[in-house]
């Protein structure tokens, strides 16, 4: 009786062991992040508009990027910014750039609104543990992405170091994040 008692339970173990050395790496990814596969790709955020929450919009009057720069993360991203001051493991950031036209509204002259006209969006995904090292998209502290509309399955970013760092050098004391446009990460 007992020797097949420990039969059943070692085989159970023996089991178990199996599928999580089969699943673990898929389960540990995606409870890092749902965009982010084990290599360290990351795949555009699709639905963020509704799914995540607003935090804050740049207005840039002229040039390349000009228009309406929105930016949003999760709810959960806020709740813990809110207690700690820092972007848990994990977080989405998504910038939305859209191309802008102004007109004469009951408001005022010339006011500006964005259009549906996308011209790019850009992502960062906090990795508090350094998970891909030796990967060229991840590096001080987040995963950085840039997607264009012709094909969002593409991050088009080859090198964050080239690509990002350089520009968002004067945020490197608020963790690479301009944090001062994002009133929804102040609780009241
Ligand atoms: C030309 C300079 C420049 C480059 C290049 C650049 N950024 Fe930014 N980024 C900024 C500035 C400035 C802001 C905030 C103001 C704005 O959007 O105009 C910003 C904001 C962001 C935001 C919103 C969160 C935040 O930091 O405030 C994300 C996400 C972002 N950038 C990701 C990226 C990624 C990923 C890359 C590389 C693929 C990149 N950026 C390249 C200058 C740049």
């Amino acid at each position: 009786m007992i020797m097949n008692h420990l039969y059943k339970v070692s085989i159970g173990v023996i089991f178990s062991t199996i599928i999580s050395l089969v699943f673990y790496p898929a389960m540990a990814a995606e409870e890092f992040s749902p965009y982010v596969d084990i290599k360290g790709n990351i795949n555009f955020p699709d639905g963020f508009r509704t799914s995540m929450v607003h935090l804050g919009s740049w207005f840039v009057p002229k040039g390349d990027a000009s228009g309406f720069h929105d930016v949003y993360t999760e709810k959960k991203t806020v709740e813990a910014y809110w207690k700690t001051g820092k972007f848990p493991d994990g977080a989405t950031i998504v910038k939305e750039l859209r191309a802008s036209k102004a007109n004469n509204y009951t408001t005022g002259q010339g006011v500006s609104y964005a259009t549906n006209n996308i011209k790019q969006w850009f992502v960062m995904i906090k990795d508090a543990k350094g998970r891909f090292s030796g990967n060229p998209l991840w590096g001080d502290g987040w995963g950085w992405a840039l997607y264009k509309p012709d094909n969002k399955n593409k991050n088009i970013s080859t090198d964050y170091k080239v690509d990002c760092q350089g520009c968002h050098i004067p945020a490197k004391d608020k963790d690479w994040v301009y944090v001062e446009a994002y009133p929804t990460l102040k609780k009241k």
